[in-house]
């Protein structure tokens, strides 16, 4: 209940002086607080927020989540809707677009999207420079900041039309970026993209096309597909997000900020906890052996991996679609095992204090890889899956950022907690 008055009054004890602060859309400008000083020559109050915990960096149309009660949204839809009804190219419309599209609009997107699926040649010579088990996600780093050099353009980042082309490159080029090295990596001559095929479609058979003149693209797949990928392709201010824009903002061009945010995004905190839920399903074994893990854990040796979330204090909305998507790819594909293992873990973490008390619950990894596996994806490149998607996302982020008035380079304060001045010491002196 508020009394209508939107401000904070703040009385600096240290000098009695009293500020008024506005409040504004749930939040204090950082800045109004520098006026808060002990003496002229001070600098003024900071606020101190490591990992950036309760700060905002930026005002976002683009998704909207409500982690207490596990609601996420797209430009206002929910996300249940939208992985119900859509294709993943109609919801990317939409996160870039802010609308969904008319089937006008959507015809003429997909075919912008179509006319930019290939690659340099250059690119399968660069992915031909690393072992062939070199992680896909260092791969996938590599060959977008490569794809930077191939246009120059990209640099006129204040250019919104620019920007758009260079973000239809993105969306277009990063699966096929991924099927070259996944050939790669297994000895496969390259497949090049067919423009006949859906997005996803198209994906797998860059991806699994062998020696058959046709490759006939599984429907239940193809839409499982599209709606894992529909799942991950945006929310909000994740740490690959904000590592896009942090690098984005330098005006550096959109395809090293993308190898930027998929640097974020293979951390095993982040995007690659889907490959290391896998690994720590493995390593369980069999149900058997989950009350052992599930002690390690409270005895905190283990992490459980594609549980919980900074924001989703309750079931994240994404892992329950997925785990309703796995029955429909298990009917194609057959059963993975895995899964049984996983819903006891779910069941018996979902019934334990320690999880409770912490809200954790599973996230948007924890059932994502058992469908990549039962799809005959090794786990090296589940990460590589989110990635792919998300750069709809990161696009999205970076398009409103540069659009966005009020943001400049990202720059952070420090409260220095180093010595102060000392002299320097002859190497004779040290030690
Ligand atoms: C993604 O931000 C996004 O939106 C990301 C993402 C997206 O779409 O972009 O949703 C995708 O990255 C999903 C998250 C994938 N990561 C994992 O599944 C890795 C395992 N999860 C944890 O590392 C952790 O839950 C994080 C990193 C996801 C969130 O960590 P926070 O918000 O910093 O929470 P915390 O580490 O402060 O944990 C709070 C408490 C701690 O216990 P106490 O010290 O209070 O006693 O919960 C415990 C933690 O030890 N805890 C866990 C745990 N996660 C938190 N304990 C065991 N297993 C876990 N997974």
């Amino acid at each position: 209940m508020t009394m209508g008055n939107d401000t904070l009054t703040i009385i600096d004890n240290r000098t009695n002086i009293t500020y008024t602060i506005p409040i504004k859309d749930g939040a204090i400008r950082a800045m109004d607080l520098r006026q808060i000083k002990t003496s002229p020559d001070d600098f003024g109050l900071m606020s101190y927020d490591p990992a950036f915990m309760n700060t905002a960096s930026c005002r976002s149309a683009i998704t909207f989540i409500d982690g207490d009660r596990g609601i996420l949204r797209y430009r206002g839809y929910p996300i249940e809707q939208l992985a119900e009804n859509c294709r993943f190219l109609e919801v990317a419309y939409l996160i870039l677009n802010g609308e969904l599209p008319t089937a006008q609009q959507l015809a003429q997107f997909e075919a912008e999207i179509k006319a930019e699926l290939g690659v340099p040649e250059n690119i399968k010579r660069i992915i031909e420079g690393f072992r062939y088990d070199a992680h896909p996600m260092a791969v996938l780093c590599s060959t977008l900041a490569a794809l930077s050099t191939f246009y120059p353009d990209a640099k006129k980042v204040r250019d919104p039309q620019n920007r758009r082309k260079q973000i239809i490159r993105l969306i277009a080029k990063v699966p096929t970026l991924a099927a070259y090295h996944y050939r790669y990596s297994r000895g496969l001559p390259y497949v090049d993209p067919d423009p006949t095929l859906s997005y996803t479609g198209n994906f797998m058979k860059m991806l699994w096309k062998g020696l058959e003149p046709t490759y006939e693209v599984n429907p239940v797949i193809e839409r499982a597909l599209d709606i894992l990928f529909i799942l991950h392709a945006d929310h909000e201010q994740n740490c690959s997000a904000n590592a896009m824009r942090s690098v984005g903002s330098s005006e550096a061009d959109p395809y090293v900020s993308a190898a930027a945010a998929t640097a974020a995004l293979f951390g095993p905190l982040h995007g690659g906890a889907n490959e290391q839920v896998l690994k720590m399903l493995d390593e369980i074994g069999s149900v058997e052996n989950i009350p052992a893990f599930i002690e390690d854990v409270k005895n905190r040796k283990r992490l459980l991996m594609g549980f919980g979330h900074r924001i989703y204090k309750n079931y994240d909305p994404r892992a329950r679609i997925i785990k309703q998507t796995a029955d429909r790819v298990f009917q194609v594909t057959g059963r993975n095992p895995k899964l049984d293992i996983a819903l006891e873990l779910e069941r018996i973490a979902l019934s334990d204090e320690y999880f409770i008390s912490r809200k954790l619950y599973p996230n948007v990894d924890f059932y994502s890889g058992i469908i990549y596996q039962a799809l005959g994806f090794q786990p090296e490149i589940f990460t590589v899956l989110f990635a792919i998607p998300r750069m709809t996302g990161w696009c999205a982020q970076w398009d409103e950022l540069m659009g966005d008035p009020e943001q400049k380079i990202a720059r952070p304060r420090q409260i220095y907690i180093g010595h102060g001045h000392r002299d320097f010491v002859p190497m004779d002196k040290r030690g």
